[in-house]
């Protein structure tokens, strides 16, 4: 397993770039799919969830290449439309590729995706979408047997606007017969970037970001070059690491409009934030709680930066109260924070974070990707040297982490 090893107490100060967004290209790559022809995506990130969804493409037939953040994608001769159980397994978001397979060749048999460490992720949304597109799903044995005569454009209602849902939905409905609309869609700018990309394709859609989408379906679908968009998260992860540590640094490539409700957090905080066309700058001298955080569907409170925010808060002065409405159990760093020195009291979905003077550098583990994201924050601002075990989580979602961070100054290694 792999470690990455902090010693800690230096500002981060300097300029990185911000990589294209994992929850962009994940989707963008089960649409491309459902091209004719080559597709060539940019700014696409050297991630491990990246790899395991172009494992999928290659087993579903597509011929991928990878040169650095550029990945070309033929699927003009890929015929498949089973995803192995093992790569299932190794990526809960792997059943966005249900739409794009069904679009493509109307049958489909990938397993249950299963809960992970967020707790149960159901997909009653996305089957029930599905259902009333006309597909008919069977499930049995841990399997999704779904097939279709066609795929029929129709009015859906989302009892939740659950991201992956509207991504499915546009994927199988991008090539339906007829309109197919989206009612309280999800609103989060990888919707935006995966419309985007479809219309670039040919796709006739509209509605992105407003909470109701249209998509008329069209019969073929061309290849086409995108550029991912940045990702969010990440951007949110090394403000919160600048502003832990008292540095000063500029993330270029960044979309402030992209944070949504998080960026008045973050001011409100104590973070000194200028937002410039592609690039956000933040520096911090003090941190101050007294704030109550509520995760939300875009534009609030991203789910996926609360646990680096509660890490940052951690020698915060004052409390800060984090309802976490999205996922039943995110708080799975805060035992580790615990360990390290923070007051963190939870109940449920809400956890209190009382401000201490010092976190104390020890040996913790990645329990997710953004959980363990958040004992990098806090290893950054800690006294003495913390060691992180599971960096892969990590990896998941953080291309060079230990390349951008040394960058910025810190003292970071890994151990693979
Ligand atoms: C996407 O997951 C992101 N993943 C998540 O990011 C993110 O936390 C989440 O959206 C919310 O923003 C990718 O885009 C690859 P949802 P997704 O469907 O699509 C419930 C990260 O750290 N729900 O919007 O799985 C579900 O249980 C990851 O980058 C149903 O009940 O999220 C959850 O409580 C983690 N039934 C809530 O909705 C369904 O059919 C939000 O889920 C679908 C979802």
């Amino acid at each position: 397993m792999s470690k990455i090893v902090i010693e800690g107490g230096y500002p981060l100060c300097g300029v990185i770039d911000i990589q294209g967004a994992k929850n962009s290209i994940l989707p963008i790559l089960a649409a491309a799919y459902l091209a004719d022809g080559d597709c060539v995506i940019d700014n696409c990130p050297d991630i491990s969830d990246t790899h395991a969804a172009i494992e999928i493409l290659r087993a579903l037939g597509s011929t991928v290449t990878i040169h650095g953040n550029t990945v070309y994608i033929n699927s003009d001769y890929a015929c498949g439309f089973e995803i192995p159980d093992k790569l299932m397994r190794k990526m809960r978001s792997s059943i966005m590729f249900l739409g794009a397979i069904l679009g493509k060749k109307k049958r489909a048999l990938v397993s249950f995706p299963g809960g992970c460490e967020l707790g149960p992720r159901p997909i009653d949304i996305h089957i029930s979408a599905l259902s009333k597109m006309g597909v008919t799903i069977r499930e049995e044995f841990g399997y999704l047997d779904c097939e279709c005569k066609n795929i029929k454009g129709t009015v859906l209602d989302l009892s939740f606007p659950s991201v992956g849902a509207t991504e499915n939905i546009m994927l199988a409905a991008v090539k339906a017969d007829g309109v197919t609309v989206i009612n309280n869609a999800a609103k989060e700018p990888e919707i935006e970037d995966l419309q985007n990309f479809l219309v670039k394709m040919g796709g006739k859609i509209s509605g992105a970001g407003s909470g109701r989408i249209i998509i008329q379906g069209v019969p073929k679908l061309t290849g086409t070059r995108h550029s991912v968009i940045p990702d969010r998260i990440v951007t949110a992860t090394y403000i919160c690491a600048v502003a832990a540590t008292g540095g000063n640094a500029l993330l270029k490539k960044a979309e402030a409009s992209h944070l949504g409700t998080l960026l008045s957090f973050l001011r409100e905080s104590g973070c000194e934030i200028n937002t410039y066309d592609d690039a956000i700058q933040v520096s911090c001298d003090s941190l101050k709680g007294g704030h109550t955080v509520r995760t939300m569907p875009f534009p609030g409170f991203a789910t996926d930066a609360q646990a680096v925010c509660m890490a940052m808060m951690c020698k915060a002065r004052g409390s800060t109260v984090f309802i976490e409405t999205i996922f039943e159990s995110r708080f799975k760093q805060v035992g580790e924070l615990l360990r390290m020195g923070a007051k963190i009291t939870t109940e449920g979905r809400v956890a209190v974070t009382e401000g201490v003077k010092k976190l104390y550098g020890t040996t913790v583990e990645a329990g997710d990707l953004r959980g363990g994201a958040s004992l990098v924050v806090a290893g950054l601002s800690a006294e003495g040297t913390t060691v992180i075990d599971n960096a892969e989580h990590i990896y998941r979602g953080y291309e060079n982490i230990e390349k951008n961070l040394s960058d910025l100054g810190a003292k970071i290694t890994s151990e693979k």
